[in-house]
């Protein structure tokens, strides 16, 4: 298994849960209602799994030695990846920020929460394609065998030492939750995410 085979799997578990806030988002707009506990959970997923465990080990451990491997410079595919991140977090903030008056009613709210919504969904699902089909690829031609085998061996640390044995357990456990509740296919446990104990 190599470094982005973990990642990649991770990506299917984001999809899930992306799939939720598509739900959301159409009960919004057919119901003219804000499911404002589903909306929580899914920003705690982003945020946790999503953002500080995936992109985590992507920014900390993956990007620097692709960097190191002559994809550099401001125009490189690893700096459009970083700024695609940062805007996704923005797009977290922004929904965040709504869901209380959009739960409460306000119109206004309501509208910002389905634009930062879908805006996050398209911007995430066209990432995650990117990654999938161009950036991992790129790196796996270009790492030598010693650098796989040294992000793996990061990618277990970082694991180990940044978050608590139960942190992807808790998150996976969240996006099944989501997942039966609106009706969505969860991903097989095996494709689950989290490095190889
Ligand atoms: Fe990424
Ligand atoms: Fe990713």
């Amino acid at each position: 298994m190599l470094p982005t085979d973990i990642l990649v799997r991770e990506h299917r578990v984001i999809e899930q849960v992306l799939n939720c806030l598509e739900k959301i988002l159409e009960q919004c707009t057919s119901e003219n209602r804000l499911d404002a506990q589903s909306a929580r959970q899914a920003i705690e997923f982003f945020r946790g799994y999503a953002d500080r465990w995936h992109h985590g080990k992507e920014e900390a451990q993956l990007f620097p030695v692709m960097q190191a491997n002559g994809f550099s410079g401001g125009c490189s595919p690893v700096m459009v990846m970083l700024r695609e991140h940062a805007l996704g977090r923005l797009y977290l903030q922004g929904m965040e920020t709504a869901i209380e008056p959009a739960g409460g009613g306000d119109r206004e709210a309501m509208k910002w929460f389905i634009q930062h919504g879908q805006s996050y969904l398209n911007l995430l699902r066209e990432h995650i394609r990117k990654e999938d089909m161009c950036l991992f690829p790129a790196a796996n031609h270009r790492l030598t065998e010693k650098d796989q085998e040294g992000l793996m061996a990061a990618f277990q640390r970082v694991e180990r030492e940044k978050f608590n044995p139960q942190t992807c357990r808790t998150y996976l456990n969240l996006a099944n939750e989501l997942a039966d509740r609106f009706g969505v296919p969860r991903v097989p446990e095996a494709e689950g995410g989290g490095s190889p104990a």
